[in-house]
């Protein structure tokens, strides 16, 4: 698909079916039902960043900041483990307080005691580090690029380059990473021509997994009383990305579930396979406030929800780790 024809699949306003229909059709036949969980871990919400979109910005003085002992995060992957899952996600703001050895410890552990998958999601970090880390363990990272248009990104990062971002995409990769990005859908100023880019970007990338997420206003941020996205518009970029990208994990992400009724549902329909329920505790994760509405409930009620509603859409919790299923290292068609 061409760029301009990405375009105007996004604009078009009428509500055929055949993108979805199609979308949902590669899923099965990459994928299957099976939808992989992977546990969240939100270690730290300090952040030495500004974004303009984000609630855990530095500048925001609203939120009470906290940080995780490697005993809490441990003991959160030993929960993880108990309760069945195959992968957790070790996810930050980028707190410059954890130095690259104690992550390396911690994952060790988790691996050796464990065997679970870590993906890691922690921001940009020096070459060296993404190499240390992977060292001792990290099976993944997540790193989005947010917008493939320099002007916005470098207007919603203040203090981020964009060639940085790409540069450290192309870094993980290299490092043999399953390596994940994607971008936030209806930013401010992000139009249909550079939402179809932004879709291209994530396809030229041709990555191990895809996150699509809707952006949502936070009231403690300068983009408080913006607009977002409304739901066909953001559920066919879903459907389209998993067209353009279609052997990459893709999460119905909490977002969707934020913004939308039924929404994390409505994206497993549209092409979506992954799941990332919040297992962090509580008394931490309600302060892990990207943007506002998280519902924080008891894991364990979550997983039997979960189990709910992929069974009302004939789908199942997978229960094997859910590696990349694009080839190098980890992968089945290589
Ligand atoms: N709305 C939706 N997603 C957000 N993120 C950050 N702020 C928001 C927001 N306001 C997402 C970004 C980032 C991750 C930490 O959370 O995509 O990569
Ligand atoms: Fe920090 Fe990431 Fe939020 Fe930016 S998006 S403020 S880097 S947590």
């Amino acid at each position: 698909m061409k760029e301009k024809e990405i375009e105007d699949l996004i604009a078009d306003k009428s509500f055929g079916t055949d993108i979805f229909d199609k979308a949902d059709k590669i899923r099965k036949e990459n994928f299957g039902d099976g939808v992989h969980l992977r546990a969240l871990i939100e270690f730290s919400n300090y952040c030495s960043r500004n974004c303009l979109y984000c609630g855990l910005r530095r500048d925001n003085n609203k939120l009470k900041r906290y940080r995780m002992s490697s005993k809490e995060i441990l003991s959160c992957a030993k929960k993880a483990f108990d309760m069945g899952f195959k992968t957790v996600v070790l996810q930050s703001g980028e707190d410059l307080f954890f130095k690259t050895k104690d992550l390396c410890a911690i994952v060790y552990k988790i691996k050796k005691n464990y065997g679970l998958r870590v993906t890691l999601s922690a921001g940009l970090l020096k070459k060296s580090d993404y190499g240390d880390l992977k060292n001792s363990g990290v099976d993944r990272y997540l790193l989005k690029f947010e917008t493939s248009d320099k002007k916005l990104y470098e207007y919603l990062k203040p203090d981020s380059v964009f060639g940085d971002r790409l540069k450290a995409i192309e870094i993980l990769k290299e490092l043999n990473y399953q390596t994940g990005s994607g971008i936030m859908a209806g930013l401010p100023g992000q139009n249909d021509k550079i939402l179809a880019k932004d879709l291209k970007l994530i396809k030229d990338m041709e990555l191990d997994m895809v996150s699509v997420g809707p952006f949502i206003s936070d009231p403690d941020t300068p983009l408080k009383n913006c607009s977002t996205i409304e739901e066909f518009k953001m559920i066919k970029i879903l459907a389209l990305t998993r067209i353009l990208s279609p052997f990459s994990h893709m999460p119905a992400t909490t977002s969707m579930g934020v913004l939308y009724k039924n929404g994390r549902k409505k994206a497993l329909l549209a092409g979506a396979n992954v799941l990332m329920p919040d297992i962090t505790p509580v008394i931490y994760g309600e302060n892990y406030r990207i943007y506002p509405g998280k519902n924080i409930k008891d894991p364990e009620d979550n997983i039997n929800e979960i189990k709910d509603m992929l069974s009302s859409i004939s789908r199942h919790i997978s229960y094997e780790f859910g590696d990349s299923v694009r080839g190098g290292f980890y992968g089945k068609n290589s």
